[in-house]
């Protein structure tokens, strides 16, 4: 394939990628989205390997190369648990980093091509840096990955004078940097790169241990824009415009998405990844499946039934344990029926709900719930009032009144879902266990709150049968 007719490919997945992205923005266009990155996706893979680049020799590496990682990632994607989609995403960012880190000692040792002049200079400094982001998706996302598996606790590491220390390494990092672009030669310039990537792999670690459960969601868009810009650096290391823009796009929808997340929890950006935000300054949050004093109310699922039957209106706010659950097609089910009995059935989706951003509106497209009635909290917070009954599926951070009437929570400040504004709130769930911020829950001892314990699917099939009898 010659060279012009490669850049013709390059622009046209370019622009299948803005499609895709501007597609992904809304649930009733997303499908076209995905389809869109999709074939631009193959449009780029084969331009690129089918591009003058690759030479003949080359083949069978790359097509072993790709029949390995076709295979890997088909498994994957075969096997993986939906509740499990955020770790895997974070594995993935991590092996972006990990590439640019590879391609940029690759390119630093290769010495097949030749650059003088300040050329020689660009290309270092594009080595360093792209190495440099590299090593900081790399770790941050492998810690990510233990904090989202549940392999390594939600508590924040904040180590003493943890923003001198990484003060200091910023200033290393400075001076190595400038060492490596005077050395004279590469076995002199390797010592300063490699100190480089230490840093900036301990600084990876630093950085993600040190934000606290509640403040992840930040932290897993945050890595999805960093793995962005990690792929523009390789981008710039491999003379490839394709892989810049992508990088790019990448880079900047995740921060745009970061901000949207800093927004939602109402949190201060630099304060998040300046780590230890919102642990009441110091305080330790409580442990997970803490079990604070009070009494709270259980409901049967046939009660639950009856409350559903005849109310009015009803909204319904899915939460992580509906997705471990598998749930939403009961929900579905339910939802069905209370419509055509006339009640006002509508969803609550918190902007942090579950796991990863959309989650819960992923479930809920998937059961085909009407998009319609799927609201934003925003549009939806101040309804619950002339709410009948609000019904809490597997949800538990999103709903804790603690975010508004405790100062030292620390989720204090997050907008919350009110749901013990409702006549009645009813939560799903299979304990007194807090979520994934480890924060006690007032609302399960309110007056109007009913707790159906048991797993969400199970619970949730007894009230249909019930509603269905
Ligand atoms: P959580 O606060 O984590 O609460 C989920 C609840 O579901 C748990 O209390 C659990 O209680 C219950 N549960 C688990 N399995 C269940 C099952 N099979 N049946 C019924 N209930 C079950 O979830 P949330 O309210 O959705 O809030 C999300 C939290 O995750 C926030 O703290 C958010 O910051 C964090 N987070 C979000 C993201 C993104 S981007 N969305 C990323 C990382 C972290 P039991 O064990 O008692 O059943």
């Amino acid at each position: 394939m010659s060279s012009s007719l490669v850049t013709v490919a390059y622009i046209g997945a370019t622009i299948l990628f803005i499609l895709s992205l501007g597609g992904l923005s809304n649930p009733e266009t997303s499908r076209r989205g995905n389809l869109l990155g999709i074939v631009g996706m193959t449009v780029a893979v084969l331009a690129t390997v089918l591009g003058p680049r690759v030479t003949l020799a080359g083949g069978p590496w790359i097509i072993t190369a790709m029949l390995i990682g076709a295979s890997i990632g088909l498994y994957a994607a075969r096997t993986v648990k939906m509740t499990q989609m955020p770790e895997l995403v974070a594995l993935m960012h991590s092996l972006v980093g990990l590439a640019a880190c590879l391609v940029g000692f690759a390119s630093y040792i290769d010495t097949s091509v030749e650059f003088t002049g300040a050329e020689k200079s660009i290309h270092e400094v594009e080595i360093y840096v792209g190495i440099l982001i590299g090593a900081v998706t790399f770790s941050g996302s492998i810690i990510a990955f233990g904090k989202l598996a549940g392999k390594i606790g939600g508590r924040p590491l904040l180590l003493p004078a943890r923003h001198w220390l990484n003060l200091l390494a910023l200033l290393v990092v400075i001076w190595f940097g400038h060492a490596f672009l005077q050395a004279p030669d590469i076995a002199a310039g390797m010592m300063p790169l490699t100190v480089m990537t230490v840093i900036a792999l301990l600084f990876g670690i630093h950085m993600v241990m040190a934000i606290g459960g509640a403040d992840m969601p930040v932290v897993v868009s945050m890595l999805n824009s960093y793995s962005g810009w990690a792929a523009a650096a390789t981008g710039f290391m491999l003379a490839n415009d394709l892989l810049i823009v992508t990088g790019a796009l990448v880079g900047s929808s995740g921060a745009i998405l970061s901000y949207i997340m800093c927004r939602a929890m109402n949190r201060n950006f630099i304060s998040v990844i300046a780590g230890g935000f919102g642990t009441g300054e110091g305080a330790a949050p409580a442990a997970a499946g803490a079990q604070p004093a009070g009494e709270v109310t259980p409901i049967s699922a046939v009660e639950t039934a009856e409350l559903l039957r005849s109310a009015k209106n009803v909204v319904i706010v899915p939460g992580y344990g509906m997705a471990v659950a598998q749930a939403q097609h009961t929900v579905y089910e339910i939802t069905r029926l209370l419509r055509e009995r006339a009640v006002n059935v509508r969803f609550a989706i918190h902007p942090v709900a579950g796991r990863m951003p959309g989650h819960m509106n992923v479930l809920l497209a998937e059961a085909k719930v009407p998009y319609d009635i799927v609201l934003e909290m925003d549009e939806i917070n101040d309804d619950f009032p002339d709410t009948d009954v609000a019904m809490v599926i597997g949800a538990n951070d999103i709903v804790n009144p603690a975010a508004e009437d405790d100062p030292a929570s620390p989720i204090a400040g997050m907008p919350v879902l009110q749901v013990w504004k409702a006549k009645t709130s009813i939560v799903m769930k299979r304990s007194m266990a807090s979520g994934y911020a480890g924060v006690d829950n007032p609302l399960f001892y309110k007056e109007n709150n009913r707790m159906l314990f048991g797993d969400a699917k199970k619970m949730l099939d007894e009230v249909l049968a019930a509603l269905r009898g």
